[in-house]
């Protein structure tokens, strides 16, 4: 891949455009920038006017992007979508007409060798979407207790093997502590039987619990959610795709919880079968819209 391209196909792009309906003169965030698919989707509806402002925490997506979407009105900011309110204010911008959250990683991060992202390469094993920051997933793998893994691997990869694969981690580690995604999945494919019925790598809800802890991301999903609201004007959509369940019920919760939203989607809209077949990734994706409720 050169270095102002992208391989990441978004997801669902027909349903973002229907959902947020973007029209000239409209300013519309994405929060997940990654390859800019959804974002210039979105920017080329503007015609010339109004905005789209595109953040996203992997410094590296937001300047590659930035060069592939030279040619529409898109601000790239490098930062965390939770701090979306702080982001507005440096643009001088009060409330928006629509945001959008594709959760998860891209597929550019899913092929970049030395992210560790993915598993058939042996890369070091690093899981942040921003390395300038936090801890990778390598050190965390060293420091912390057979108890605590096994609760990370379990929360948040909802893998019944949780407890025999943190004392194998714990045992590993005493010689050779784990430093590349594949002495990962080695690992973990030794401890996880192979049920005969999936052609899941049994290394997956471990390396997504993993990423998930690395990058704190249900924690950071919670603070968007409770923000959200105050950046959106009366009437403004809310589109949220998640990838698995831990994401989805959150967004879920909120909706349904919190007055601000007024929930538009009530069966979350998924992909249809041509969709999945073009692009195998869509397969677990789940769009919920709100709209930002009148005061
Ligand atoms: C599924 S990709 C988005 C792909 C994008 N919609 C497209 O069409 O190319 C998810 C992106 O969200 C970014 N991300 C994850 N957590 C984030 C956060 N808290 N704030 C901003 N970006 C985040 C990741 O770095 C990744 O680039």
């Amino acid at each position: 891949m050169a270095a102002s391209e992208t391989v990441h196909v978004p997801v669902l792009p027909n349903e973002i455009l229907e959902w947020l309906d973007p029209q000239p003169g409209k300013i519309i965030v994405d929060g997940t920038l990654g390859g800019g698919g959804h974002s210039r989707l979105l920017a080329e509806r503007l015609e010339g006017q109004g905005q789209i402002i595109g953040i996203d925490r992997d410094p590296e997506a937001v300047q590659r992007t930035a060069e592939i979407l030279i040619d529409v009105p898109v601000t790239c900011v490098h930062g965390s979508y939770a701090d979306l309110p702080g982001v507005l204010d440096e643009l001088g911008v009060e409330q928006v007409d629509g945001v959008l959250l594709d959760l998860g990683l891209s597929s550019d991060q899913l092929a970049d060798q030395d992210r560790g992202f993915s598993f058939t390469v042996d890369g070091p094993l690093d899981l942040r979407f921003d390395p300038t920051q936090g801890e990778p997933a390598s050190r965390l793998l060293d420091r912390l207790s057979a108890d605590h893994l096994a609760n990370i691997i379990f929360e948040y990869g909802e893998e019944r093997y949780s407890r025999r694969i943190a004392r194998a981690i714990v045992e590993a580690r005493r010689g050779n502590p784990i430093q590349t995604a594949g002495q990962l999945a080695d690992l973990v494919r030794r401890c996880v039987p192979r049920s005969g019925n999936t052609k899941l790598d049994p290394a997956t809800r471990t390396f997504q619990a993993l990423r998930i802890a690395v990058n704190d991301e249900l924690k950071i999903l919670d603070q968007m959610l409770a923000r959200l609201p105050d950046c959106v004007r009366p009437g403004g959509r809310i589109a949220i795709i998640s990838f698995h369940s831990l994401e989805d019920r959150r967004v879920k919760v909120a909706f349904r919880q919190d007055q601000r939203y007024v929930i538009l989607t009530k069966k979350p809209i998924r992909p249809n079968e041509s969709e999945i077949q073009r692009n195998p990734r869509s397969r677990s994706a789940k769009l919920r819209v709100a709209e930002r409720a009148p005061r």
